[in-house]
């Protein structure tokens, strides 16, 4: 039996601006899963982290499964209702269209899903991000897997020694998916050229080489191409097989601890670092910082045990500290230069319309003549 692992998230509404959805819009997504997900799924888990709320579902369906996406976006249309009903702000942010087509994916949930055979013992991790973009997890996926500096299994574990293939999307493309592999450690200059550049390549999963299982998968939605215009940050969800023939847990987390500067924050227009929370964290400091939460668990045929908040643990308080400290310290130069994104990424129009409006007053003035030298 194969078992598949299948993360839909959305921003259905918060309460106090894009903060954390209200207890009650969390129980009808909960419920709504529970009583009609009935059959279908083996197990779920709902969670949220910022305005975004994550469900976690187990079942033999395969990934890309038209119910399983019909359940979850039913889910957040039930949860939306209760987010009009209580006024919450941006009821319904992330359900883009008005009908489900089969699958969520194009219609602005994020969505990361694996199918596999069980190990004997079979731990995951699931890590939900608010206020950031896919490529957030290009630079701790390529520590995790390809850095012997970061990951010690690459030198010592044996069946980790072969390296991982990274599958990576150039998520700029919008005709379908562009997509690439590339096998660590002999292409690790091609990787990190390409994920050096968190808008535009991004991880979309990564597989051992010594057995070709699946390893980890990352949400790859960029609601700013569905949408043509600024709808919210992608805020992307991943999942990561732990242990054994994969880096440990603590290996995967260990990159979280560097805090980098993502893209995001405050109207999805600026640069801030990644502060790892406990989940149901909202956000705060400049609608941010951008943070990240990460739920372990073990599946064992597709029954899930209770989650363990990792980074709830007194180790990240330091790290948070010193995310605090990032924030403030690139929050001191406002707009300018690398405190805001390239005009490109920015996910707000007005300052398109004053660059346009500025460019019309621009006049060429006329090169000085050189003054002929008396010889
Ligand atoms: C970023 C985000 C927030 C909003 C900001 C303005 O992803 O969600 O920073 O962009 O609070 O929100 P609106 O335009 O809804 O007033
Ligand atoms: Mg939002
Ligand atoms: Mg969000």
């Amino acid at each position: 039996m194969k078992t598949t692992l299948s993360i839909i998230k959305a921003d259905i509404g918060s309460i106090g601006g894009h903060v954390a959805p209200s207890t009650q819009v969390l129980d009808t997504v909960r419920k709504h899963i529970h009583l009609e997900g009935n059959g279908l799924l083996l197990d779920f888990f709902v969670s949220s982290t910022g305005d975004d709320i994550a469900i976690l579902m187990t079942h033999t369906q395969g990934v890309a499964h038209p119910d399983v996406h019909r359940l979850a976006w039913d889910a957040f249309q039930a949860g939306t209702a209760v987010a009009k009903d209580q006024g919450l702000y941006g009821a319904g942010q992330d359900l883009l269209v008005n009908a489900f087509s089969g699958n969520v994916k194009g219609l602005g949930p994020a969505v990361a899903e694996m199918e596999f055979d069980e190990r004997s013992a079979e731990p995951f991790l699931m890590f939900a991000a608010d206020k950031t973009e896919p490529g957030a997890y290009n630079l701790p996926l390529y520590m995790a897997f390809a850095d012997p500096m970061n990951t010690a299994g690459l030198l010592l574990g044996p069946e980790m020694t072969k390296g991982f293939r990274f599958r990576i999307m150039d998520v700029n493309y919008t005709q379908g998916d562009r997509v690439i592999e590339l096998d660590a450690p002999e292409s690790l200059y091609d990787i990190a050229a390409l994920l050096r550049d968190n808008d535009r390549y991004v991880v979309e999963a990564i597989f051992s080489r010594s057995s070709g299982e699946q390893a980890a998968a990352v949400s790859t939605t960029r609601l700013h191409n569905i949408a043509g215009k600024y709808t919210g940050k992608d805020d992307p969800v991943m999942l990561v097989r732990v242990q054994k023939n994969f880096p440990a847990t603590g290996e995967v987390l260990a990159p979280f601890a560097t805090a980098h500067y993502v893209g995001g924050f405050m109207r999805g227009s600026h640069i801030g670092p990644l502060m790892p929370v406990p989940r149901q964290t909202g956000t705060s400091y400049f609608d941010g910082p951008p943070i990240v939460s990460c739920l372990g668990f073990c599946v064992h045929e597709g029954k899930l045990t209770e989650p363990v908040d990792v980074f709830a643990h007194p180790f990240w308080d330091e790290v948070r500290h010193r995310a605090a400290t990032k924030a403030m310290e690139i929050r001191r130069q406002g707009f300018s230069g690398p405190a805001m994104l390239p005009y490109s990424e920015l996910e707000y129009g007005g300052i398109v319309s004053i660059l346009e409006r500025l460019d019309k007053q621009f006049r060429i003035r006329p090169a000085a003549k050189p003054t002929p030298v008396a010889v």
